[in-house]
């Protein structure tokens, strides 16, 4: 659905959602060992461990969940953890999977060991579910033959394997798929200096000439989310080529930034209609999501997914059981005097 400043959430530049144009060139951006990974420090500490000790038995990794909003890098940590494992991974959806016969064809071609990547895995269906869990469990395939009373069931043995979920809404899997899971990860939000990092070494990889102070301003607005860090660099490199010298310093990146109205905090016009709707036409809130998807004209999904959850973490918005408000951090960004405020917090911790 296009909001009210004419974009689908797919083509918002700093949607954390995956473009055509990312699929393309994140693939050599993204790291293929864990020491290259930037950010989610405890994360990689376990994890590396898990991965010393699966290789020290010999055997596949058990089951790993791994939960976030879009675009922290949870395909690349599954392409790490089958590269540093030496085995291959295959890597499906949650929705392309329609028929238990799709799963049966993806468990059926998998070698010992290796990593079958499902993404928003918390849209599989049920009755796929039902398929997954002795193939999880027991590294088994159930098949019934024939219908009715002369039904049988046969069992096919599969190769030990390591199933890694990805999902942006761990609340939405059956507990009884997430209870199948050995290890559950959570993926944090980056801070500017990991983003930092991230976009000089894709600068350095892509040949981007891109100064540190470049660097950091572009990362201050890329939503904790090396993405959207990636999708502004690219950006930025086009006014540095154009409107500069092919070098992004400070100031290119303010000025493309600026051109691309996207603020100081890496909000857009999508996020500014979000918070001024809740602000002028439901007096700051409580507002119920429906509602207010329905007053800017986008969908739920998107708000829930893509918006909510940077604005949440910046301070700006609560979620609470009557629906939506906004906080006194967000009027003062938009410029409006909060009624409720009685004091004023600074932006310098966030
Ligand atoms: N590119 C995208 N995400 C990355 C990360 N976490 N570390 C290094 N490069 C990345």
């Amino acid at each position: 659905m296009a909001n009210e400043i004419g974009f689908t959430d797919h083509e918002r530049l700093i949607s954390p959602i995956e473009h055509a144009e990312d699929f393309d060139s994140e693939s050599n951006l993204r790291p293929q060992r864990l020491c290259d990974y930037i950010g989610q420090e405890k994360i990689k500490e376990n994890l590396s461990i898990y991965l010393e000790a699966a290789k020290m038995r010999g055997e596949a990794l058990d089951h790993l969940l791994l939960y976030g909003p879009p675009g922290l890098g949870k395909t690349t940590l599954a392409g790490i953890i089958a590269n540093e494992m030496g085995v291959n991974i295959r890597i499906t959806s949650g929705p392309a999977i329609e028929k238990p016969g799709d799963l049966a064809a993806l468990l059926t071609n998998l070698e010992e060991g290796d990593v079958l990547f499902i993404d928003e895995i918390h849209r599989l269906s049920r009755q796929i579910e039902e398929v997954l869990y002795p193939a999880l469990e027991d590294y088994a395939l159930d098949i019934i033959i024939g219908k009715g009373p002369s039904a049988q069931s046969i069992r096919i043995n599969l190769p030990k394997f390591t199933l890694i979920g990805a999902t942006t809404r761990a609340g939405q899997l059956s507990s009884p798929l997430r209870d199948r899971f050995g290890v559950i990860l959570k993926l944090e939000m980056y801070t500017h200096e990991e983003l930092s990092k991230i976009i000089t070494r894709s600068a350095d990889i892509l040949g981007i000439p891109c100064e540190d102070e470049g660097a950091l301003q572009l990362a201050k607005c890329s939503r904790g989310t090396p993405r959207i860090a990636n999708r502004l660099l690219k950006r930025a490199r086009d006014f540095a080529q154009v409107r500069g010298n092919g070098v992004i310093d400070e100031e290119i990146a303010k000025e493309a930034l600026c051109r691309m109205d996207i603020d100081h905090l890496g909000l857009d016009s999508l996020d500014r209609s979000v918070l001024g709707a809740i602000i002028r036409m439901y007096s700051g809130g409580p507002v119920g999501l429906e509602t207010l998807a329905a007053a800017i004209g986008e969908e739920a999904v998107t708000l829930e997914d893509v918006c909510e959850p940077y604005l949440m973490q910046i301070g700006f918005l609560s979620r609470t059981p009557r629906g939506r408000i906004v906080t006194n951090l967000a009027y003062s960004h938009m410029g409006m005097a909060d009624p409720a405020a009685n004091g004023q917090q600074s932006f310098d911790d966030l």
